[in-house]
C-alpha cells in the first residue's frame, strides 16, 4: 500500500507544472532534462507519478491484469480507461483473421507505400473505410496521429488559416504547427465563436481557410456541431476537417460516425480522419475524402509518403472489425452501459459537463484531490484515466471514465459504489 509520504502538502507545492520544465529559462537542452527529473522525483516521492500508468500483464477488456509497481505484484483491475469501447481488440474474428494472415503474409509491410509498401489487403481497408463514412475514398497511416499531422500538413500552407475549436486533439494541433499556417482558435463549440472568426477573416484568406474538430472530443465526450458547420463552412468558402478517432464505431448508422449520427449525406469539401486503435481495438489511422483530395494526399501527405505502411493482418482485422459493428450489438451495448452510468453518476451529483458519448468526463476540479481519489480507485480494482492540467484548464482536472460494450451491470454497479464512497469521502457529492 502506497501513501503519500507527507499528509499534509498543499495543493500548490504538488502543483503539476509540466510546461515549467520544458519552458525553463536558457538553451540548454540537458538543464530542461534534469529539471524535469527533480520533478517525477517529487511525483514518486508523494507515491503517485502521474506520467507513469502501471502495466497491463493481460490484454485489454473488461478486467485486467496490471503491475502494482508500488508492491511488485499483479493487481485484477476493473478497466474503465480504455478506448476499446467495442471490446474489438479481443474480438475472435479480428484474432483470428489475424493470426491466420501472419502466418500467410508474415507481420509487416516491408516498405512506405511508394516503395514495396503497397498491398492489395490495404486497398480492401480503404473502400471498407470510405464506403463506412459514404465517401470516394480513404488512405492509410501507421497512426491517427500521423494521419492528422499528415491530412493538415498536406493540405495547409503557411498562407493558409486553420481554424480550430480550442478543445481539439493535439496531433491536430501538430500538424497545424508543422504546416507554418496561422491558426485562430474558437471556444469549444461554439458556433458565434467561430463565425466571428470566419467572418474577420474570409477577405484575406478567401478560399485559404478549413475548419478543423474532432467528431467526438476525446476529452469532454460531446460531439461536435457538424450540421452549424457544414452551414458555416459553405458560407465562407472554407473546408471542413473532422478528426473521428472517438467517433467511428460509436456513434452514427453501425458506428458510421458523426457526419452519420446528424443525418449529413453531402460530403463535399469534408475531410474525415480516423484512428483504428480506438473502437477497432487495433493500431493505424486513416483519411477519408474525395477521390481528388486522397490523390493529392498520397504525394503530399509526408506521414503515409515516408512511413512505412499498415500490415496485411492489422488491415484484414480491421474489415473483421467493420462486419463487428454491423452485425453485433456492440454498439448498442456501449450505449447503452453509457446511459445508464451517467445518470446514475448525475443523480449521485457529478458534474459531467456534455458528455453523450462513452467518454465521461468526472469534473473533481482540484488536482490534490483528483491524485488522492486516483490511488484510492487504484486500490479499489478501478481502473481510469485521470486528466490533470495543462490536458485540462485548472479547475477542469477530472477523471475519464470510459466505457466498453462488454462492461456488465455488476461492473457499472462496482464502479458506482465505489464513486460514491470516494466522492462522499472527498466531499465532491452530499447524501
Ligand atoms: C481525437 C484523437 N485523434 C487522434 C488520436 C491519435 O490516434 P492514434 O492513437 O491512432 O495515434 C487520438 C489519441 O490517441 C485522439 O484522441
Amino acid at each position: 500500500m502506497y501513501q503519500f509520504k507527507d499528509k499534509t502538502m498543499t495543493n500548490t507545492e504538488f502543483k503539476i507544472d509540466f510546461f515549467a520544465c520544458k519552458n525553463s529559462k536558457g538553451t540548454s537542452i540537458l538543464e530542461k532534462v534534469n529539471a524535469f527529473q527533480e520533478h517525477i522525483a517529487k511525483h514518486e516521492e508523494m507515491g503517485l507519478n502521474v506520467y507513469i500508468k502501471p502495466p497491463m500483464l493481460s490484454g485489454s477488456g473488461r478486467e485486467v491484469a496490471v503491475l502494482d509497481r508500488f508492491i511488485g505484484k499483479p493487481k485484477q483491475m476493473l478497466m474503465f480507461g480504455s478506448d476499446n469501447y467495442l471490446g474489438a481488440v479481443k474480438s475472435v474474428a479480428s484474432v483470428n483473421i489475424s493470426l491466420e494472415v501472419i502466418k500467410s503474409h508474415g507481420v509487416g509491410s516491408g516498405g512506405v507505400p511508394l516503395h514495396s509498401g503497397t498491398n492489395i489487403y490495404q486497398n480492401q481497408l480503404e473502400k471498407a473505410l470510405a464506403n463506412l463514412a459514404g465517401f470516394d475514398e480513404t488512405m492509410l497511416f501507421s497512426s491517427g496521429f500521423t494521419a492528422n499531422t499528415g491530412a493538415i500538413l498536406g493540405l495547409a500552407r503557411a498562407d493558409n488559416l486553420l481554424i480550430y475549436d480550442k478543445l481539439n486533439s493535439a496531433s491536430l494541433l501538430d500538424g497545424a504547427i508543422l504546416s507554418g499556417a496561422t491558426i485562430k482558435r474558437y471556444s469549444h463549440n461554439d458556433m458565434s465563436s467561430l463565425e466571428n472568426i470566419l467572418s474577420e477573416n474570409f477577405e484575406q484568406y478567401g478560399g485559404g481557410m478549413m475548419i478543423v474538430t474532432d467528431g467526438v472530443f476525446s476529452i469532454d465526450g460531446d460531439i461536435a456541431n457538424i450540421p452549424q458547420m457544414i452551414n458555416l463552412a459553405s458560407k465562407y468558402n472554407a473546408l471542413l476537417l473532422i478528426d473521428e478517432a472517438h467517433a467511428t464505431g460509436v456513434i452514427g448508422d453501425k458506428g458510421a460516425g458523426t457526419l452519420s449520427h446528424f443525418g449529413v449525406t453531402n460530403t463535399e469539401n469534408i475531410i474525415i480522419t480516423g484512428s483504428l486503435s480506438k473502437a477497432f481495438g487495433l493500431v493505424g489511422g486513416y483519411i477519408t475524402a474525395s477521390k481528388k483530395i486522397i490523390d493529392y494526399l498520397r504525394i503530399y501527405a509526408r506521414s503515409n509518403m515516408y512511413s512505412s505502411s499498415l500490415p496485411p493482418n492489422i488491415c484484414m482485422s480491421a474489415m473483421e472489425v467493420i462486419k463487428y459493428m454491423q452485425e453485433s450489438d456492440a454498439i448498442e451495448k456501449v450505449t447503452a452501459n453509457s446511459i445508464y452510468l451517467k445518470e446514475k453518476l448525475v443523480a449521485m451529483g457529478y458534474n459531467l459537463l456534455d458528455t453523450s458519448t462513452p467518454i465521461i468526463p468526472v469534473i473533481i476540479g482540484d488536482e490534490y484531490i483528483l491524485t488522492n481519489l486516483s490511488k484510492d480507485l487504484f486500490d479499489q480494482g478501478i481502473y481510469v484515466n485521470y486528466i490533470f492540467p495543462p490536458a485540462v484548464p485548472p479547475r477542469l482536472s477530472r477523471l475519464r471514465i470510459s466505457v466498453i460494450s462488454s462492461h456488465t451491470k455488476a461492473d457499472l454497479n462496482r464502479l458506482l459504489s465505489v464513486m460514491e464512497r470516494v466522492g462522499k469521502k472527498y466531499k465532491l457529492i452530499t447524501g
